[in-house]
């Protein structure tokens, strides 16, 4: 059906009520479909047998409905014509949602076996609407829609009766744009779905670049960036969550493409499990990029009448380099994705009992530590693993969410009470979706795991996981987790999850629905969230997987903030807040001061730098033992007071990667406003004959003056921005003269400087 709101000629339009301007999405009478805002512009149309051809994305158009001509239907040797229709081929025509089997022979979006048991099927465009805003994802977490509108496209499958709808969110204020599909059975026979991807992008033939985040734990969100082969190129997880060694992301890029300048193609998901982001390079040089559940070990079983909703695919393009990409999704992921309780919100410094005591805990540790963190300053007191009954190492316990009568006599919510009294705010740790075989929960519910009938589960850090496929699962989780969180005296959880899923099946499901139990899962981890999200909603809460073994927008979207990673080691968690950075505001992620040497690389490095390596990072503490603390005070004393005054400001602000090569680091955050603006420098080794080096930062007033505070040199922003702020020069023999400039020589340097608008020279 045609939105009688749409114009006719794909220009303007009438305002709608909810402040969303009609001319986000238009529809012309020969059914171009034109999307977008001042930041971009996505342009397709219906072509023959009723395909959804794709003609642009990229900078927004005067006139899209011209687009088409660019596109060229011309006969090729081998190609064969769909459905009879001369000179057209689906071999290299850009789709909105491909299949397979007629005459396209690259990966389709949609793809499975039929009620006739083969595996053709042929989508054709049957009517659209658009809405103001954005309906939620049934089950599943979603970008927020205020300020958008929806376009949705239903395309059908006639013959096997199945019915596509496809949804195209653009926001009058965000360059990113949301896609999504449901697939609908309404015939007689059930279909096998094997591949249901959320998005796919079809891109003109050029040469690309792609950029993406690998790693492993401790050593999250590696970047590499190489040129896109002929082929194809996928990053992805079977792991159970969206891993450590793929974070779903990808940027495809021109070989130009810098940090200021040039095109970028970046893609995720909304989504915590089994994900693909892949691009194939066809024959022609053309590119098709699909985002979606990875549809390896994927199955799902449509029964008639019934519908399957994929995650939510999220797309950025600009002509302005990764700057500014990762500028759109900051603002995006901070506005329409992380929770609104928190937005925008400080939070507290705390200390965290994990690299102070491990598993040595007890309740007069615990307010010994409290009263010590309340010395130095930190406003919040966080009781890591190891509360619980039996839990002595990592060996046991996990599912008996009681306190250890033994080391806790007077319970944690008591204990909580006592931790508040003493001024401070109080965080737990649970990890909820796991339980250890010396367990009573085990014992009890010896199915309630996931596991494969006659195979012995294999262990991870000693533990199995819950089948959060199962409803009464998820029910007693949040019964458990309600229980402490009413209390009111619990104002943080960190949500930790510590192995990736095998022998994944489910005692709660049939056979034939085996292959469906990972996305079932997160299915209920995501109603596991929502409802205590829901209900405690002042609870702030911190996902955890090993570190950022689960750190994605789908986990965002219910907790304000990540810990990124296990290393607390600064100068090596360099390169994983830089690589986070260019999707995850940092408004979003915690670091804390841990010991030194490092517990994970053996480094030793000065508190100074352990705390400027986390200082972007939204939410800041300690990790130390009594002793460090001790030792220590009243330098922790001072950084958290500076972390306290500065807690407002690093949120909601502008953060650039300035510098990174293999040796150097230069980062610069704005805070909203601009009002402030913190650049910080790491030099991993020190070098002889170095050049003087300079930063040039980005987005300040050109006009207006700052002030350097730690020297109190006073620069005009284009100054700072053309010629540069003076960075630190490492002299031997040096004791930092010179306004701070010069600074001995040494390796691990770090400094941080902060510069604050005043009214003149
Ligand atoms: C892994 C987390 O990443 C750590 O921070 C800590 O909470 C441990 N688990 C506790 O077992």
């Amino acid at each position: 059906m045609l939105d009688p709101r749409t114009s006719s000629n794909g220009a303007g339009g009438p305002a709608t009520d909810h402040g969303a301007p009609a001319d986000l999405i238009t529809v012309s009478s020969d059914q171009v479909f034109t999307l977008g805002n001042e930041h971009f512009g996505y342009v397709f149309r219906v072509a023959k047998a009723g395909v959804l051809e794709h003609l642009h994305y990229g900078p927004p158009l005067l006139d899209p409905a011209s687009a088409n001509q660019h596109h060229l239907h011309a006969g090729r040797p081998l190609s064969v014509e769909h459905r009879g229709i001369p000179d057209y081929s689906l071999r290299d025509l850009p789709q909105e949602y491909p299949t397979f089997g007629s005459s396209d022979f690259r990966s389709p979006a949609l793809h499975g076996i039929n009620g006739d048991g083969n595996s053709i099927f042929q989508l054709e465009y049957v009517s659209h609407e658009i809405v103001d805003g954005k309906p939620d994802l049934p089950g599943l977490p979603s970008a927020r829609g205020d300020g958008s509108q929806t376009l949705r496209v239903t395309l059908r499958d006639a013959l096997q009766k199945l019915e596509v709808t496809l949804s195209y969110t653009v926001y009058r204020d965000h360059g990113v744009l949301c896609r999504s599909g449901t697939i609908k059975n309404f015939g007689e026979k059930a279909v096998l779905l094997t591949d249901v991807f959320s998005s796919a992008l079809d891109l003109p033939a050029a040469d690309y670049e792609v950029l993406h985040l690998h790693g492993s734990w401790a050593a999250e969100f590696s970047e590499q960036r190489v040129p896109l082969p002929q082929g194809k190129f996928s990053i992805e997880s079977s792991w159970g969550t969206s891993g450590a060694f793929h974070n779903p992301f990808v940027a495809l890029l021109s070989p130009h493409t810098t940090e200021a300048s040039g095109p970028v193609y970046a893609t995720t998901l909304l989504y915590s499990g089994n994900f693909r982001i892949g691009a194939e390079t066809s024959e022609f040089g053309s590119v098709r990029l699909l985002c979606g559940i990875n549809p390896f070990n994927f199955q799902w079983r449509l029964e008639p009448g019934e519908t399957f909703q994929t995650p939510e695919a999220l797309h950025v393009y600009t002509s302005q380099g990764l700057r500014e990409m990762s500028r759109s999704w900051h603002h995006f992921v901070r506005d329409r994705v992380s929770p609104l309780a928190f937005r925008h919100q400080p939070r507290p410094t705390y200390l965290n009992t994990w690299e102070a005591t491990y598993f040595d805990l007890t309740q007069d540790r615990v307010l010994a530590l409290a009263d010590k963190a309340r010395d130095v300053g930190v406003d919040m007191l966080v009781l890591d693993d190891g509360w619980f009954r039996g839990r002595q190492d990592d060996r046991s316990s996990l599912g008996d969410w009681e306190a250890d009568a033994d080391r806790f006599p007077d319970g944690i919510i008591s204990l909580a009470r006592q931790v508040r009294d003493k001024g401070l705010k109080f965080g737990l740790w649970f990890e909820p979706e796991a339980v250890s075989r010396r367990s009573q929960l085990y014992e009890q519910h010896p199915d309630w795991i996931l596991h494969v009938p006659g195979r012995e589960p294999s262990l991870g850090r000693n533990q199995l996981l819950l089948d959060l496929s199962r409803p009464e699962v998820v029910d007693h989780l949040i019964e458990v987790l309600d229980g402490y969180l009413a209390s009111g005296v619990i104002d943080y959880v960190k949500w930790d999850m510590n192995r990736c899923m095998t022998e994944v099946g489910s005692a709660g499901w049939p056979n034939h629905r085996q292959l469906e139990v990972p996305h079932r899962y997160q299915l209920g981890l995501y109603r596991l969230l929502a409802t205590l999200t829901r209900r405690h909603p002042n609870v702030l809460f911190e996902n955890c997987a090993s570190g950022g073994n689960r750190f994605d927008l789908g986990m965002l979207h219910y907790m304000a903030q990540g810990w990124i990673s296990d290393l607390s080691e600064p100068i090596g968690r360099l390169d994983i807040i830089h690589g986070a950075s260019y999707l995850y505001p940092l408004d979003t992620t915690a670091a804390y001061i841990g010991p030194s040497p490092n517990h994970q690389n053996g480094r030793d490095s000065s508190i100074g730098t352990r705390f400027r390596a986390g200082f972007f990072c939204a939410a800041r503490g300690i990790s130390l033992a009594e002793d460090d603390l001790a030792r220590n005070a009243a330098t922790l004393k001072t950084l958290m007071a500076e972390a306290k005054s500065t807690a407002a400001a690093m949120v909601g602000g502008d953060f650039y990667r300035i510098i990174k090569d293999p040796n150097e680091y230069c980062w610069q955050y704005s805070s909203a406003g601009g009002d402030q603006v913190f650049v910080a420098f790491f030099r991993v080794l020190s070098r002889v004959s170095e050049p003087f080096r300079r930063a040039h930062l980005v987005g300040l007033d050109a006009q207006a003056w700052y002030e350097h505070l730690e020297t109190g040199q006073r620069y005009r922003g284009e100054s700072l921005m053309h010629s540069g702020l003076p960075l630190p020069f490492g002299k031997m023999g040096s004791t930092g003269d010179d306004h701070g400039r010069l600074v001995p020589k040494r390796d691990f340097l770090s400094v941080l400087y902060t510069l604050r608008r005043v009214d003149g020279p």
